[in-house]
């Protein structure tokens, strides 16, 4: 049998390998044996196949770093992100209708037994809330729709990181049930405060002390590596069974709000006041 966790003689394409998840998953891929590709706005410290500076809120862009690559492409995955201290249309874009486009556009490349992985977040965790929103903006057919949905309802979305993040996580799950059909699998990966590139603008927008209550009950935030782990193993053979996963990699914060072990919102509070 072939090896389940290698990646030797695989063609990867990792979105954003500038820094933070995406850096440490494009060079552990290298160093797994992988022919690795990445794209992202500043060239990324990895030494790849090859890199692609693209600009992923535009589409001819993100057209042309994937001409760039040839097919058939292994295993796909879209670390890029920006945070919510970036104008609210543009998180929109990278972390929602620019994953949906660069996938569509990616897939006429990628063959039965390939496979997607995606970084959501734990603040997409309410999705199951706000679903008829969500899958209003998933309905629009294209992304100059998504974007003539989105732009006209940006007060009442509230902060856009975490609409987007809600949003890609339901399109992922619906996804994976089209793209299984033709061997192709798509999971998330949700993680939890990871020290990475977002971090001081995380901070910017709440304080240490409030990311750091997300951090229960390990109380450390994760590295960027620590989340590029599980996320490679979403695309290896190894997971040939996983589909629709919306893997959540927070070190049990999840786990202990949903069981009442404590309550986010308390804790919150007395990170507010403190
Ligand atoms: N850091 C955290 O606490 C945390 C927690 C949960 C989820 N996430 C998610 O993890 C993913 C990776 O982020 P990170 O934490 O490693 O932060 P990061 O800022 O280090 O990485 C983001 C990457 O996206 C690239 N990027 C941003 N805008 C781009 C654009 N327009 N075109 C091309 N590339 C662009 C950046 O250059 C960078 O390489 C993001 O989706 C983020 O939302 C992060």
């Amino acid at each position: 049998m072939a090896d389940l966790w290698s990646y030797k003689g695989k063609r990867c394409v990792v979105v954003g390998c500038f820094s933070g998840i995406g850096e440490a998953t494009a060079r552990e891929l290298v160093r797994l044996g992988g022919e690795v590709h990445g794209f992202d706005i500043r060239p990324s410290p990895v030494e790849l196949a090859s890199f692609q500076s693209c600009d992923l809120r535009d589409r001819a862009q993100i057209d042309a770093a994937l001409a760039a690559v040839p097919g058939p492409i292994d295993a796909l995955f879209y670390c890029a992100g920006l945070p919510q201290t970036f104008p609210a249309i543009e998180v929109i874009q990278v972390n929602f209708l620019s994953v949906r486009y660069l996938i569509e556009q990616a897939l006429p490349k990628m063959p039965e037994g390939s496979a997607i992985a995606v970084i959501a977040s734990t603040a997409g965790n309410g999705y199951m809330q706000r679903l008829d929103t969500i899958r209003e903006l998933i309905a629009t057919p294209d992304y100059d729709a998504g974007l003539a949905w989105a732009e006209p309802r940006l007060a009442e979305l509230g902060d856009p990181y975490t609409f987007a993040k809600e949003a890609v996580i339901v399109w992922g799950l619906l996804q994976s049930q089209e793209l299984i059909k033709r061997g192709v699998r798509i999971n998330l990966l949700s993680p939890g405060p990871t020290e990475s590139g977002m971090t001081k603008d995380f901070e910017a927008v709440s304080s240490a002390k409030m990311i750091d209550v997300f951090t229960r009950p390990i109380n450390r935030r994760s590295s960027s590596a620590e989340q590029s782990y599980p996320l490679i193993f979403l695309n290896t053979p190894g997971a040939s069974y996983v589909n629709g996963l919306n893997l959540v990699a927070d070190a049990g914060f999840t786990a202990g709000a949903m069981m009442g072990v404590f309550d986010p919102m308390v804790l919150l509070k007395e990170a507010m006041e403190a």
